[in-house]
């Protein structure tokens, strides 16, 4: 068995080549963090001293490197890490994008796409999912994650995990890293790398499920996290990683550090020095050093000393082992390194299609007045303007992997080449840039006004640069940047029909755009197919039907919104009033759009409310059903939405919570059943003791079209 092929290797090693085991090291490819030269990288590969690199991608240089590890005297083979977080060549819309999807299948997909294409180009392991809630979005690395809502983010976790990892030791799998253990979403400020302090309650419910779900889904590996979580960094965190993790969850797979985090514990002040640091990383459970050189250097020495039980190195290695042998690596080491199943599986055309599909659905219509969209392909001029229209790089957003020699002009369908692509010979298209992304110059204001007024419709696309949401790209003004919300004034003020795209990782502020606008497409990042996904939803070949993972807020002050909050014990009884109220005196409570919001070029009209019960014990269920119709013009997707309110609890509990959803197609004119199963797992929490149990007491469901579109509403009763 592997566990005896383990042991047996184990007893061949000494001190240096386990704690070898235990070091990873980054490549040359793409700085994912402060980087160290170590000139001595390659003789420490051949001593047997390195078990893993990151930023180390193709079949040409994973063979180089494995070549040298097969020099090494016990011929373990290395693991190649990398950040495939939205597609590899392919590149697909940035994670909160495909939230905002809720389709657990596409996105399962995506991640499975990705791990084609990865694995056909020597990698073993992704640095993904990230599944840390967040509720900020001055915090750059939302775009990274699933958005604000548990329910929503552990489907999600558990999808991709899934995705990546297929049959994990088939030669198109990688394996899965749960990211970042734990509560790195909830950084004070939403600035990047700061500390957490949050209630176990809260750690409990809203941060750890999606965790759950990923591990419940066969993650094989987890990564730390940067922050202190109440004083103790995560890295040197005995109660997240042995308790929880190893520990009550039972994982039996292993840990790495973030990049430098056992080290950067020394800047946390828990510890002096790395060796400190060392010490209380493999104690917590930190089972492979990501480039601090913590362990490589300071961990025979505490071991020699008795600071360090062997015993801990032991079961760090032999995690890692595990895993080598499950993948096939020591029966092959270059299994992954095949330069002709890379060619075939980087150029694969249905990838692009599946992008494609993947990009349409995450697209979210914030608002559409009057039916502007969809457009008709018979439009005879559409002027298409602003500093996003042109650009191909920026559709990829941050975490794309940067292949060397790409050519993102070929790479990447444009928003104006979707555009050309789609309409006929008889549709002119016009351009003109307008402004910049930042800065204040309006001298192209004058142009693009030209060019709206020669125009049937005019298609303005802005937002963030690509690069803006990220790891340590936090932002305290999250407002569209630059004059670009004053161009699309301008461009209203010629009196055409504007469509406004909002291309960006993250939800950004644009009240004066939201209340004037007729038409708002959310764009995101949608990836290398993200013009001609853009160009489907315009012209109606995807009728949009994403909605929401993050609630939109007015202003950075009402940071961290969420919609499934407590009610106070002075809730504010309407958006003016704040006098001894929880409210501000100087901006409404709302969010500018809610969690769960996103439109349909058609309706959808809800009834028919159907409880089996309104009244049952936990051990029971109950059936809830009810007619969805779509009364439209066009075909579409709606995302039903399940939310629960506990009226009472013997702790307080939120006002509202998703609680399940679906996704479901109409044709026009069709009426679906749709069906829900109220049971335990939706009705019950952490009370005063952690414990998860249910109470008696009385609940409201809430059937929506997003959390503040409730269109059916029926009570029921939990008895003991
Ligand atoms: O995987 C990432 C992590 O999310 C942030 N720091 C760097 C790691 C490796 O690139």
């Amino acid at each position: 068995t592997i566990d005896q092929r383990v042991e047996a290797l184990l007893k061949q090693m000494t001190l240096e080549e386990k704690i070898g085991q235990l070091n990873q090291y980054t490549g040359n490819n793409q700085a994912t963090g402060p980087i160290t030269i170590n000139p001595n990288k390659e003789a420490e590969i051949k001593g047997g001293l390195i078990g893993s690199m990151l930023n180390v991608i193709g079949t040409k240089y994973t063979r180089q490197y494995q070549e040298l590890a097969m020099q090494s005297r016990l011929k373990i083979p290395l693991l190649f890490g990398q950040d495939v977080i939205h597609g590899y060549k392919t590149t697909f819309p940035i994670p909160l994008a495909e939230a905002a999807s809720w389709d657990i299948e596409a996105i399962e997909l995506g991640a499975r796409i990705a791990a084609v294409e990865a694995s056909a180009s020597g990698i073993h392991w992704t640095f993904a999912p990230m599944v840390d809630i967040s509720r900020d979005p001055r915090w750059g690395r939302v775009m990274e994650g699933a958005g604000e809502d548990t329910y929503l983010g552990s489907k999600i976790a558990f999808a991709r995990v899934k995705g990546f990892q297929g049959n994990l030791g088939d030669v198109n799998s990688v394996m899965a890293c749960v990211k970042h253990f734990v509560g790195y979403g909830a950084a004070v400020g939403g600035r990047d790398y700061n500390s957490v302090d949050m209630s176990d309650r809260m750690l409990w419910e809203t941060y750890l499920p999606p965790f759950k779900a990923a591990l419940d889904a066969g993650a094989a590996t987890f990564m730390n996290s940067f922050n202190d979580l109440n004083g103790v960094p995560a890295t040197g965190n005995k109660f997240l990683q042995r308790d929880i993790l190893k520990g009550k969850w039972n994982f039996q797979g292993f840990v790495v550090s973030d990049w430098g985090s056992i080290g950067e514990m020394v800047n946390h002040g828990n510890v002096k020095d790395n060796k400190e640091a060392a010490q209380l990383a493999i104690t917590a459970g930190s089972d492979m050093d990501m480039e601090s050189n913590a362990y490589r250097y300071n961990l025979a020495q505490l071991v020699q000393e008795g600071k360090v039980d062997v015993a801990l190195i032991d079961d760090a290695v032999k995690r890692i082992l595990r895993k080598k042998f499950e993948l096939g690596l020591f029966e092959d080491p270059y299994k992954y390194s095949n330069p002709k199943r890379e060619a075939k599986e980087l150029n694969n055309p249905l990838h692009r299609k599946i992008a494609r599909d993947m990009a349409a659905k995450s697209i979210v219509l914030l608002k559409n007045e009057k039916q502007l969209l969809p457009l008709s392909k018979d439009v005879k001029k559409i002027a298409f303007i602003g500093p996003l229209v042109k650009e191909h790089k920026e559709n990829m957003g941050f975490w794309a992997v940067e292949l060397p020699e790409l050519d993102y002009t070929k790479e990447v369908v444009s928003q104006w080449q979707g555009l050309q692509n789609k309409v006929g010979k008889n549709t002119q298209l016009l351009y003109a840039k307008g402004c910049e992304i930042e800065g204040n110059n309006r001298d192209g204001f004058a142009e693009a006004v030209a060019v709206a007024n020669q125009a049937d419709v005019v298609i303005v696309s802005i937002g963030e640069r690509g690069n803006m949401s990220g790891e340590a790209k936090s932002r305290s003004n999250i407002h569209i940047p630059g004059v670009q919300e004053e161009l699309v004034q301008a461009l209203q003020a010629t009196g055409k029909p504007v469509v406004v795209l909002i291309n960006a990782g993250r939800p950004l502020v644009f009240n004066q755009t939201a209340d004037t606008a007729q038409t708002i497409l959310y764009t995101w990042w949608l990836g290398t197919e993200a013009g001609n996904a853009i160009a489907d939803v315009l012209f109606g070949d995807y009728n949009p039907s994403g909605k929401l993972p993050m609630t939109f807020p007015r202003e950075e002050g009402q940071l961290p919104i969420y919609y499934n909050h407590f009610n106070t014990g002075r809730p504010a009884p309407n958006e003016t009033a704040f006098n001894y109220v929880s409210a501000y005196t100087d901006l409404k409570n709302s969010p500018k759009f809610a969690f769960g919001h996103g439109l349909s070029y058609t309706t959808f009209n809800y009834s028919d409310l159907k409880l089996s019960k309104n009244k049952i014990k936990d051990t029971e269920t109950i059936e809830v059903s009810f007619q969805l119709t779509n009364g439209g013009k066009f075909a579409g997707n709606e995302v039903v939405q399940l939310y629960l309110r506990d009226k009472v609890g013997s702790v307080v509990r939120p006002i509202i919570e998703l609680k399940d959803f679906q996704k479901v197609y109409l044709n026009t004119g069709e009426t679906k059943t749709i069906q829900f199963t109220i049971d335990k797992e939706k009705l019950a929490f952490y009370n005063e003791k952690l414990e998860w149990n249910t109470e008696a007491g009385d609940f409201d469901l809430m059937i929506g079209t997003s959390s503040s579109d409730i269109r059916l509403k029926a009570g029921f009763e939990l008895v003991k």
